[in-house]
């Protein structure tokens, strides 16, 4: 490698690599901010929660027994895979101490492969396969282009400190995202009572999709006892689930997750850790309204 120079890192590689360390640098660091951002993330109250997640893979992960030991240290375990994942991601796209990268993101996806994807069918649905298969090919690819020289091992002092600034700047994307997921969670929910649809368009034994008070895509029914609705947004992964009426259930297209939406939105199969959340919906006058 070149001194003093990340897109020396850069230049050096073939096409190929180019475009594994694109795209892997930049879905770690993705991972990590999104992660992040997420309010839910780190909330214990959350369905969402880390911890709530992993107790979810415990039981069906083939090293559930292994898993259950983190669930009371979930909190930390979450923060730790958010800054790894940034870490991960930093030093792709930096190309500094990219081999130890490397094989951190492949032991990263195996590690997800084993616990969050396992149950994925068909198999090719579960992305970490995909990832791990990546890592390898990028760890081969970076060892052919050492062929026959040893890798630089020693970052050169000027790289070191454009390092640190870009750990600073990952640390400095920590704090605001967190901040920012705070901020969001203490602000009113300003849609809360808009109206979602007229009584008259929306019988008995209906169900639509409509957009949340947050944003976030939801599932509204209305049966005889009344309206409630859901989160669309599958508890393992985030895909987007959609109502089968011959099933009765709403499915997740990504893995094969199915919730019961008569049952409080628990899971009924595949590899989503909790239930769906429920968002607060009445009915008001000829309507239905976010409550
Ligand atoms: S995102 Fe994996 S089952 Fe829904």
């Amino acid at each position: 490698m070149a001194r003093n120079s990340i897109a020396e890192s850069w230049r050096q590689n073939n096409l190929a690599t180019r475009i594994l360390r694109a795209a892997l640098g930049f879905t770690w660091f993705y991972g990590g901010w999104q992660k992040a951002s997420d309010p839910t993330f780190l909330d214990k109250a959350s369905p969402n929660y880390i911890g709530a997640q992993i107790q979810g893979y415990s039981k069906s992960s083939p090293i559930g027994f292994f898993l259950r030991h983190f669930v009371e240290h979930a909190t930390q375990v979450g923060v730790l895979v958010m800054l790894t994942e940034f870490a991960i991601g930093i030093a792709v796209l930096t190309g500094i101490w990219l081999q130890a990268a490397i094989i951190g993101g492949a032991l990263v996806s195996f590690g997800l492969w084993i616990t969050v994807t396992w149950h994925a069918y068909p198999y090719f649905l579960g992305s970490d396969t995909a990832y791990l298969v990546m890592w390898i090919a990028l760890f081969a690819l970076i060892r052919q282009q050492y062929a026959g020289r040893r890798a630089p091992k020693v970052v050169p002092i000027a790289e070191r400190r454009e390092f640190v600034r870009l750990l600073g700047v990952g640390v400095g994307a920590v704090i605001a995202a967190m901040g920012a997921s705070k901020l969001q969670k203490s602000l009113p929910k300003s849609a809360a009572g808009a109206e979602i649809v007229k009584l008259a368009k929306f019988p008995v034994g209906s169900t639509m999709t409509y957009t949340a008070p947050d944003g976030n895509a939801a599932v509204l029914f209305r049966t005889a006892a009344g309206v409630f609705a859901y989160s669309a947004v599958c508890t393992h992964q985030g895909c987007v689930v959609s109502y089968n009426s011959s099933s009765k259930t709403l499915d997740c297209p990504c893995h094969g997750g199915q919730f019961d939406p008569y049952n409080g939105g628990a899971v009924l199969g595949g590899p989503p850790p909790a239930p769906l959340p429920k968002y607060s919906v009445a009915i008001k006058g000829d309507a239905i309204v976010s409550a």
